[in-house]
């Protein structure tokens, strides 16, 4: 007997579940720190092209080899025939291991700080120092296991959905609370220099592989692909959306959150001191120490800060949930276990691994020692794991799928990709973009190690000398607010408006029908 498989009710419920995987922590930690250390709109550069030219289109993919297959990452590799199809897949099962171990640390961190805001642990005292002595307390240990508990918890009542439609209400409202804060911020004297740092282009630096590769890892990361939970998604997905322009509004509407979440953090940081940290060991904490900073210096800090958190830890939470659930979804279908025992063993599992992360926090001294294990692991899976497993998508659609998978891709939509476009996009142009970085990044290595002699150019250190806002500035920030907020808040209206018509529609032909 074949059983129905489970599809998202409404549209609403599959973008507020999209929104759920695609909105936390990579939005308003990730995006920041890696901006910042990037420096600032030298990251932004390559993030919007690879974000238009790779990662949504990887997200199709996703969407395509999950809707096409009706199989959970294992499966769908295996179905289409891609060579080794059910090793690949399983890393779909097993990458996201890796990921949450770390992602719920930080996650962790969310939960510490809605109660640190609401009881104004901070306020007044040396953020950066707040936080240093955090990581190394018990309350990690303790913050840590709960947020274990509410993934595993939540995924074992099986009540995904709900926490997936309560994301509906609370992400728009972060997106508020975001917006309060970055009003905050940008109007905070010495904000200038962080308004000109996140959006002055240094074309210099763009010579830089590095900035390359991260801003590569993070439009995967961002976009929740190369780790199973957009295909799973795509899986639940009707046949009547049309793939293309959900994926331009999904990614719009989280570029949003993370354009959002720049304005909020530089501006702040170099205005309240932070600006020497961005860049450094210690930098992938700086959400947790400008934010409180200025929710410091905001009139109804402690109220605004700690709905702030709550509001983040609902988005990290959702997000999390996604990591855990492929895993969950094999154990229950490929090994015949109940949802709760799935729940419970991957919880512990997940619980230790991710151990490590704390114990380095807590034993060492300094918070970029604190912090450097997490970096670490955050550049192998962000950066690499993540990128590889979501190419693999475009590959498996490209030369496994062919037409078949373009036909995918343009079922039912409104807006059509044309065939012969998108089949040389995505074979040809994509593949080769991302394997002459890969490739450079490789030979700058062995070159690094001594193991081949000179060939790439060191990239030049381009510093940050604050000139003032130049007219190239104004036109970046412009081009930014359209662009994204214009552009999300007119796919979405679109997206909606498509959906109502079809419906019409259908009642019209019932009524005819009658
Ligand atoms: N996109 C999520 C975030 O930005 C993280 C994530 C990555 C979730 C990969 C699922 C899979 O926080």
């Amino acid at each position: 007997m074949t059983k129905q498989r489970e599809t998202w009710n409404s549209h609403w419920g599959m973008i507020a579940a999209m929104i759920g995987t695609a909105i936390g922590l990579g939005n308003i930690w990730r995006f920041p720190y890696l901006c910042g250390k990037y420096g600032g709109a030298t990251f932004l550069i390559p993030y919007i092209i690879l974000l238009f030219g790779v990662a949504i289109f990887a997200m199709m993919c996703e969407w395509v080899l999950g809707r096409h297959t009706k199989r959970e990452p294992l499966g769908a590799f295996d179905k289409i025939k891609f060579p080794f199809g059910r090793d690949i897949g399983a890393w779909g099962i097993v990458g996201p291991f890796f990921l949450y171990s770390y992602y719920i640390v930080i996650t962790s961190w969310v939960l510490f700080f809605v109660f640190a805001s609401f009881e104004g642990l901070y306020f007044g005292k040396n953020t950066e120092t707040f936080f240093a002595s955090f990581l190394g307390s018990k309350w990690i240990f303790l913050a840590h296991f709960a947020a274990v508990c509410i993934t595993s918890g939540i995924l074992a009542m099986g009540v995904q959905k709900g926490i997936e439609r309560a994301c509906k209400i609370m992400i728009p409202t972060l997106f508020v609370l975001l917006i309060v804060v970055v009003i905050r911020s940008v109007t905070l004297p010495g904000a200038n220099e962080g308004i000109e740092f996140y959006m002055r282009p240094r074309w210099g630096g763009l010579l830089n592989i590095e900035t390359w590769v991260a801003a590569l890892g993070q439009v995967f990361f961002t976009l929740s692909l190369g780790m199973g939970a957009m295909l799973l998604y795509g899986s639940y997905m009707k046949d009547e959306w049309g793939i293309p322009m959900n994926a331009i509004s999904v990614t719009l509407g989280n570029t949003s959150a993370s354009i959002l979440a720049g304005f909020a953090i530089f501006p702040a940081a170099f205005a309240l001191g932070f600006g020497a940290v961005i860049g450094g060991a210690k930098s992938i904490g700086l959400t947790f120490f400008v934010l409180p900073k200025v929710f410091e210096v905001m009139p109804g800090g402690h109220f605004f800060g700690g709905i702030f958190f709550i509001l983040l830890a609902f988005g990290a939470i959702s997000s999390a949930i996604s990591i855990q659930e492929p895993a969950i979804a094999w154990l229950k279908a490929e090994v015949g276990w109940s949802r709760k025992e799935a729940a419970l063993f991957t919880g512990i599992i997940l619980w230790i691994m991710g151990l490590p992360f704390l114990l380095n926090g807590f034993v060492k001294g300094g918070l970029g020692a604190k912090l450097a294990l997490l970096s670490k692991m955050d550049i192998i899976i962000g950066q690499l794991a993540i990128p590889i497993f979501g190419i693999l998508a475009i590959i498996a659609v490209g030369y496994f799928m062919g037409d078949r998978g373009f036909d995918e891709m343009n079922k039912n939509a409104r807006v059509k990709l044309s065939h012969t476009w998108i089949k040389f996009w995505i074979k040809a142009i994509v593949p080769i973009f991302v394997a002459i970085l890969f490739i450079l990044t490789l030979l700058k290595i062995l070159q690094e190690n001594g193991v081949i002699p000179a060939i790439i150019l060191p990239a030049k250190e381009i510093g940050f000398t604050p000139i003032g806002i130049t007219p190239m500035t104004v036109f970046m920030i412009i081009f930014v607010c359209v662009v994204f907020w214009g552009g999300f808040i007119y796919t979405t209206a679109k997206v909606l408006t498509i959906e109502k018509d079809k419906k019409a529609r259908v009642k019209r032909g019932l009524a005819h029908s009658r």
